[in-house]
């Protein structure tokens, strides 16, 4: 699949591309039971945040060692927030908070019509500060893109510009990232793996099926 028209998606099969197929693979496998579900998806967030933290930017600072040596090292600047797309960004939040600490977190709830995938925006409670902030926008799915793009008008309408949000994903299909990019350019995307088509209720395919349900347990 060619992705070179996407300067700003980053993709963690780049840097780790045994493990992201390896865990993929298991998380994909319509066979695999709630339990094995839920851990190796939430190893495959950790990367996902963890990569996503890489973009944050940092200044030069020294530290003397143990060994009375100096260190040039670095020190994050700026200030961050999560904002997760209820309900399966839910998912997404325990990652940010093991590394992030007490990071201020808002959230979004959008849901699709099962019918025509047409995103509904219920209820949204961001931080006031949030236009100081960079925003680590968390949603699991990317498949036509109309929820995440809801999303992100709303985080712009409270003042954050573009290239402040950092979209944290795990499976994009390349319907959606059309449009979010062509809507929104300067905007980052980091994701686990790219999948090329919908099928016609507008699910990933390959996919993953309907990553709520799995996740928290509420498949039919
Ligand atoms: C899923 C997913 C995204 C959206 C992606 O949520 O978490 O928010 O669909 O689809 P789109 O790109 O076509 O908008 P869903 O509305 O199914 O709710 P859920 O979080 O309760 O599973
Ligand atoms: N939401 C999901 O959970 N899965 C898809 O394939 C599409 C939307």
């Amino acid at each position: 699949m060619d992705l070179s028209g996407f300067p700003n998606l980053h993709l963690l099969t780049d840097i780790f591309p045994n493990q992201v197929k390896g865990l993929m693979t298991i998380i994909r496998d319509r066979e695999t039971d709630r339990d094995r579900f839920i851990f190796y998806a939430d190893r495959l967030i950790r990367l996902l945040v963890e990569r996503s933290l890489e973009f944050l930017p940092v200044a030069p600072e020294s530290v003397v060692t143990p060994t009375d040596a100096t260190y040039a090292g670095a020190r994050f600047l700026g200030q961050i927030c999560a904002v997760s797309v209820l309900r399966a960004g839910e998912s997404m939040e325990m990652a940010v908070r093991d590394v992030c600490g007490k990071v201020r977190l808002g959230k979004i709830l959008i849901q699709r019509d099962e019918e025509t995938a047409e995103p509904h925006l219920y209820y949204s409670k961001l931080p006031p500060d949030i236009s100081d902030r960079w925003v680590l926008l968390l949603d699991p799915m990317l498949a036509t893109g109309g929820s995440i793009i809801k999303a992100i008008e709303i985080i712009k309408e409270k003042g954050v510009p573009e290239e402040r949000i950092i979209f944290v994903n795990l499976v994009s299909a390349l319907f959606g990232l059309n449009r979010v990019f062509s809507r929104f350019p300067q905007i980052r995307i980091v994701t686990a793996e790219v999948d090329p088509e919908l099928n016609d209720r507008c699910y990933i395919v390959p996919g993953l099926g309907d990553f709520g349900d799995r996740y928290f347990g509420t498949e039919r």
